[in-house]
């Protein structure tokens, strides 16, 4: 039986790692211009940071997680999402203490949830995000919510729509759970039994309930926007002054939660709005998580940040047909002809590529026309002619094949030649 990739997983091809080369560059760059160094963190990490990170009570927790004991007996688990790590670091290495504040950082990389596979949805997808901790200005969460949209612009993406909303501090949340309770606890027979344990456990995660979603009682939940104490309500008005300040519109959803436990005040999410996307909208989300590092053990220091899925930016990509210019082209292909030719030939080759310049030759021994087809495949802009005569003069023919034009060069010159007009 022939082997093949896990469900909910997948091989990338050459011809697709061009694009996400692409991609990743651009918001590398990004993360450059708006001041955020990268982070590495591991891949698993002990169970217990995402069970008081993310929340137990989470869909994420309870039901996706990648959990494995390992042969010293400790439960691990592959990490299902980047701010938790984040936090853990940020406290072990005393963050806070560092010269530079707030602490700016973006990482990249693999995340896995075992969810149900569908397109936009896969059991490791790959993560851009960023945290910025240790500051509670609100012009610090528009900074953050900049960058997001922009991870999308900067690839010519048009077609979005950024949601926005506030979860208050723990005092407004306090108050609307109390509500929610008070609103649902008559119905709770008719809920689904992930919804009864909610209500006693963690209200808001009803609302992102998918089996419960039509259920009368959904649309007239108490919203939390009427429930933010001054405080909250205040710093929710200084994040949309920023962005306004700014230009970035937004629409303000009361619906939108996250179905991360560690939200507080600012929540935000952008959704492709370009037909023919498919039916997971969301791009990327992100929010404020003002009792995250105290929660790990660390200071009161508050943070805020956001991720997005390169897969669902790259299927956003294609909707909105953006062909992005992956600009592999090789500067040289080398052509033989007789055996003598070849060592020339490796000879050259590896001195071009020594000075810098992309090239190849053929290993196939194939026929002189189809070794310039390869050329043109190659999209090389010079093709270097190697026969019998040119080892013996010492010589190459140089082709221009943009150009059309063909020169003979000696062979210790071809570098230099090459450099003036490259
Ligand atoms: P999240 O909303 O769970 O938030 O995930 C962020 C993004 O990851 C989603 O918007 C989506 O693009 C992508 N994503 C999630 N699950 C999958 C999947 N199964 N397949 C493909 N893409 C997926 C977080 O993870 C938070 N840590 C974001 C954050 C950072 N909040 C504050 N800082």
């Amino acid at each position: 039986m022939n082997i093949s990739v896990p469900r909910g997983t997948e091989d990338l091809l050459p011809e697709n790692t061009k694009q996400w080369q692409v991609v990743e560059e651009a918001l590398k760059g990004l993360a450059h211009t708006y001041h955020y160094d990268e982070i590495r963190t591991p891949m698993f990490e002990r169970t217990e940071l995402f069970q008081r990170g993310v929340g137990d009570t989470t869909d994420i927790v309870q039901k996706e997680m990648y959990t494995f004991e390992d042969r010293g007996g400790r439960s691990l688990t592959l990490r299902p999402e980047g701010t938790a790590s984040v936090a853990r670091s940020y406290v072990q290495h005393k963050m806070h203490g560092n010269a530079d504040q707030p602490t700016k950082l973006y990482y990249l990389g693999p995340m896995f949830r075992y969810e149900r596979p569908q397109q936009g949805r896969t059991r490791q997808f790959t993560q851009f995000g960023i945290e910025a901790i240790g500051s509670a200005d609100p012009a610090i969460d528009a900074e953050v919510i900049a960058f997001a949209m922009d991870c999308y612009q900067v690839l010519g993406l048009k077609s979005l729509k950024l949601v926005l909303n506030s979860l208050g501090d723990k005092e407004s949340r306090e108050a609307h759970r109390q509500a929610l309770v008070e609103h649902f606890k008559p119905y709770q027979e008719e809920l689904c039994s992930d919804c009864q344990m909610r209500l006693e456990q963690n209200p808001l995660r009803l609302l992102d309930c998918k089996v419960d979603r039509d259920h009368p009682t959904m649309s007239s939940a108490p919203s939390i926007l009427e429930y933010l104490n001054d405080y909250s309500s205040q710093y929710f008005e200084e994040v949309k002054k920023h962005l306004d300040a700014m230009g970035i519109s937004y629409v303000v959803d009361e619906t939108l939660v996250r179905g991360l436990d560690y939200y507080t005040h600012t929540a935000f999410e952008i959704m492709s709005e370009a037909e023919g996307f498919g039916s997971i909208t969301t791009l990327s989300g992100g929010g404020r998580y003002n009792g995250l590092i105290q929660d790990l053990g660390g200071p009161e220091n508050s943070g805020i940040g956001f991720a997005l899925s390169i897969e669902r930016l790259l299927m956003a990509l294609k909707a909105e047909g953006i062909d992005l210019e992956t600009g592999q082209t090789l500067d040289c292909f080398v052509i033989t002809m007789g055996d003598e030719a070849k060592y020339t030939a490796s000879s050259l080759v590896y001195k071009l590529r020594k000075a810098g310049f992309r090239t190849d030759q053929d290993y196939l021994d194939k026929k002189m026309k189809a070794q310039f087809k390869a050329a043109d495949r190659y999209k090389a802009k010079y093709a270097i002619i190697i026969g019998e005569d040119e080892v013996n003069n010492g010589v190459a023919n140089v082709k221009n094949l943009v150009e059309g034009e063909q020169k003979t060069i000696e062979l210790d010159k071809i570098i230099e030649q090459l450099e003036t007009s490259v």
